[in-house]
C-alpha cells in the first residue's frame, strides 16, 4: 500500500497573557509517513529523522504511535502493525508544540486508517487528553489562531483571524525547559489585580487580531500569571524582549512554556531578529532564528495528485 502522509504544525501557546486557552499554528511542519507492513505484531517500528533524531523512542512508546493505538482503540479496532517515519522539523522541548504535532499527526493518521470515524473536534479532543492542555493540539489539529476553552471533558474552540502579512521571529535558544518545570514554577494563586491584568489582554488580544488593530498587540501581549516567575528558569528574557520591542516588535513573549522567545511583527523581521540575536548572544544564549507565518491549517493528510 501507499503510505499515509501526514504534515503537522509547530504551534505557539499562550501569546502572552493567554494562558493555557490561546494556540496559534506556525507555518513550520513535521512530515509523517505511515505503511502497514504484509505481516507482523501490532506494534511499531518507528524511524526519526532531523529534530529528535537518535533520541526519541523507536518503538510502541513514541508519542506518535501512541497517539495512534488511543485513536484505534477509541474506534474499538485492533492496530495493525505500523510502520513510521517521522521527518521533524520543530525543535522538541522549545515550546513549540513538538509533542501536540506528534499527537496531532499520529491521531489524523490513525483516523484515515480506520477509515474516518472522527470529526476534528473529536481529534482535538483525544489530543488534549493524551496532551493534558488544549492550547497547543487545539491549534495543532484545528489550524489557526484559536482560543480553546474547556468546561469538564468538553472543549470550546473559536478561531480568530489573524491579520494578513503579520510575521513570527522565533528566537529559539539551545537549552531546552520541559512544560513540567516550566510549570512547577508557578504559583498555586494570583490577584485578582493579575487576574484583571491578564483577562483584559486575553480579550484586547482576540479583538485587535480579529478586527485588525496589531497595534493592540503591543499591549495585549503583556502578562503577569506565567511569564514573571519563568523569568527565574530564563533570566535572559527580559532583555531579549526589550530587544525585540525596541526593534519595533508588535508584541513578543514565551512561546508556550519556552524556551523559545517570538515575536510578532508587521515588516522589519530582520531587524527584530537581529537585535534579538544580539540580546541573547550578550546574555550567553546560544540559539537559532526562524522567521515563520501564522497558518490556518492543521495536521492534514498530503493532498494527492488526482
Ligand atoms: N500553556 C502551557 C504552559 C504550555 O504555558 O505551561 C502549552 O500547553
Amino acid at each position: 500500500m501507499n503510505p499515509v502522509t501526514v504534515y503537522a504544525p509547530a504551534t505557539t501557546a499562550n501569546l502572552g497573557p493567554g494562558f493555557d486557552c490561546l494556540g496559534m499554528a506556525l507555518d513550520l511542519w513535521n512530515r509523517l509517513d505511515v505503511t502497514i507492513p504484509a505481516s507482523g505484531q501490532a506494534s511499531a517500528v518507528v524511524e526519526v529523522s532531523g529534530e529528535g533524531e537518535g533520541e526519541l523512542p523507536a518503538d510502541d512508546t513514541n508519542l506518535v504511535y501512541r497517539a495512534m493505538r488511543f485513536l484505534f482503540d477509541e474506534a474499538g479496532l485492533d492496530p495493525p502493525p505500523l510502520h513510521l517515519r517521522c521527518e521533524n522539523r520543530i525543535p522538541l522541548s522549545r515550546g513549540l508544540g513538538s509533542s501536540a504535532a506528534a499527537i496531532a499527526g499520529g491521531l489524523v493518521a490513525a483516523n484515515h486508517l480506520s477509515g474516518g470515524p472522527f470529526n476534528p473536534n473529536e481529534l482535538l479532543e483525544m489530543a488534549a487528553t493524551i496532551e493534558g492542555h488544549p492550547d497547543n493540539v487545539a491549534a495543532a489539529v484545528l489550524g489557526g489562531l484559536r482560543l480553546v476553552v474547556g468546561d469538564g471533558p468538553q472543549l470550546y474552540t473559536v478561531p480568530i483571524d489573524v491579520p494578513e502579512d503579520i510575521q513570527a521571529v522565533l528566537l529559539v535558544p539551545d537549552v531546552r525547559i520541559s512544560t513540567e518545570d516550566a510549570r512547577r514554577v508557578l504559583p498555586d494563586r494570583v490577584t485578582v489585580a493579575d487576574a484583571v491584568y491578564n483577562m483584559g489582554r486575553v480579550g484586547l488580544l482576540v479583538a485587535g487580531m480579529a478586527t485588525n488593530h496589531p497595534e493592540y498587540l503591543s499591549v495585549a501581549t503583556e502578562d503577569r500569571l506565567h511569564q514573571p516567575h519563568r523569568q527565574a528558569i530564563f533570566p535572559p528574557m527580559k532583555l531579549i524582549f526589550r530587544a525585540a520591542r525596541d526593534a519595533g516588535a508588535l508584541g513578543v513573549f514565551l512561546s508556550g512554556s519556552g524556551s523559545t522567545i517570538m515575536a510578532l511583527t508587521l515588516g522589519r523581521e530582520m531587524t527584530v531578529a537581529y537585535e534579538m540575536f544580539e540580546a541573547a548572544r550578550i546574555t550567553g544564549v546560544e540559539c537559532k532564528l526562524l522567521v515563520v507565518s501564522p497558518t490556518p491549517k492543521g495536521a492534514h493528510l498530503e493532498a494527492r495528485p488526482e
